[in-house]
């Protein structure tokens, strides 16, 4: 992840999630959902977790009002058809080629889910519905949303909306500081594709120019940032 005046904190990296630390606050932006560690921080850095720290996930449909262009074009990536890959029937040949059985309904599969839906687990993240009537309210939570890159939004969605009715400048490091990650790079990118995915392919580096021209949306010019 790449962040301006940021610092990795290698000790609490290996604990399993990517924590930065911003002006004297750390804060976990994403923990890795491929093996679901909860991060643990030391005290100094818990006593430290910033208000990034406690941001919740509400969904892409909650980002498509203002950001119709990127919304319509990540509909179109694979990572927002994730969560049809894990029904039964879903991406039959990709599953003989994994040895995953094309039958299985694997949206009941806690391994599977942590990477295939939004914030799983995690506060305001997808959880695994009891019936009908939950998983219809899950739906917004299916697939590889935005927040999986950008980070969980209930903190800069209120600054997005204050510079859109203010229509002000704004400077990126008001975004970090409210948990977003504005520049998703390949370190994002890996916290899912990695050999922990069933089809992973080890045979091929991952490519992040590439694959962000065939999994990323279509970018718009930004107006108000400065
Ligand atoms: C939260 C996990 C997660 C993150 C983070 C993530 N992906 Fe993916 N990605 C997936 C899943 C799951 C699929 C498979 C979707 C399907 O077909 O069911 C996928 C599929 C893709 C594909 C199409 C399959 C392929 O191998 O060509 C591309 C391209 C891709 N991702 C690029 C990216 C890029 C670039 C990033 C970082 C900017 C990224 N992804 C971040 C989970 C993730
Ligand atoms: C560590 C994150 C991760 C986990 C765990 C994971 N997936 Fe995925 N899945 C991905 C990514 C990333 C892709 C894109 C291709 C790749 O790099 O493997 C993907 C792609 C797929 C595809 C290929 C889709 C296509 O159309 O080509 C299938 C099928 C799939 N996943 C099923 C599963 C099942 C079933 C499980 C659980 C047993 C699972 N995945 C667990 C991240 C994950
Ligand atoms: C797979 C990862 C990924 C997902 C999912 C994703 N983004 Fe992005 N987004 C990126 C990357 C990478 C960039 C930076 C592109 C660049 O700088 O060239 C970006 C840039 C942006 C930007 C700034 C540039 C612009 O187009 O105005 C906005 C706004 C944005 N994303 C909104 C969204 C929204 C809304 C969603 C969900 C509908 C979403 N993103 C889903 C990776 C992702
Ligand atoms: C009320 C409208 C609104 C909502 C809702 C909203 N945004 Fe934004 N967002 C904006 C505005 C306005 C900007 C600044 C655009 C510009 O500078 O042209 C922005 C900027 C961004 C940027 C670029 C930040 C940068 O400086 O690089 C990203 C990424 C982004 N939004 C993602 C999201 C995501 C993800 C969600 C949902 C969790 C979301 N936004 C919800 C209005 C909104």
């Amino acid at each position: 992840m790449r962040y301006r005046n940021t610092f990795v904190v290698g000790a609490l990296l290996a604990a399993g999630g990517v924590v930065i630390w911003q002006g004297g606050r750390a804060s976990t932006v994403s923990a890795n959902p491929g093996d679901l560690t909860v991060v643990a921080t030391t005290a100094a850095a818990s006593a430290a977790l910033g208000p990034a720290g406690d941001a919740e996930y509400v969904g892409s449909s909650k980002c498509k009002k203002c950001h119709l262009a990127e919304h319509k074009t990540w509909e179109k990536t694979p990572h927002a058809k994730a969560m049809e890959t894990l029904k039964p029937g879903g991406a039959k040949e990709a599953k003989e080629k994994a040895k995953l059985d094309p039958q299985k309904d694997y949206t009941k599969d806690a391994t599977c889910v942590a990477c295939h839906t939004v914030g799983f687990g995690k506060p305001g993240g997808y959880q695994m519905p009891a019936d009908a009537e939950a998983a219809k309210k899950m739906e917004a939570m299916e697939n590889v949303g935005c927040e999986m890159c950008h980070g969980p939004g209930s903190k800069y969605i209120v600054i997005h909306e204050d510079i859109m009715k203010s229509k002000r400048k704004y400077k990126d490091d008001e975004l970090v500081a409210a948990g977003q990650n504005t520049k998703p790079d390949k370190a994002v990118c890996v916290t899912c594709h990695n050999e922990k995915s069933p089809s992973f392919d080890k045979s091929v580096a991952f490519d992040f120019d590439k694959m962000k021209a065939k999994g990323v949306h279509d970018v718009q010019p930004l107006k108000q940032r400065e």
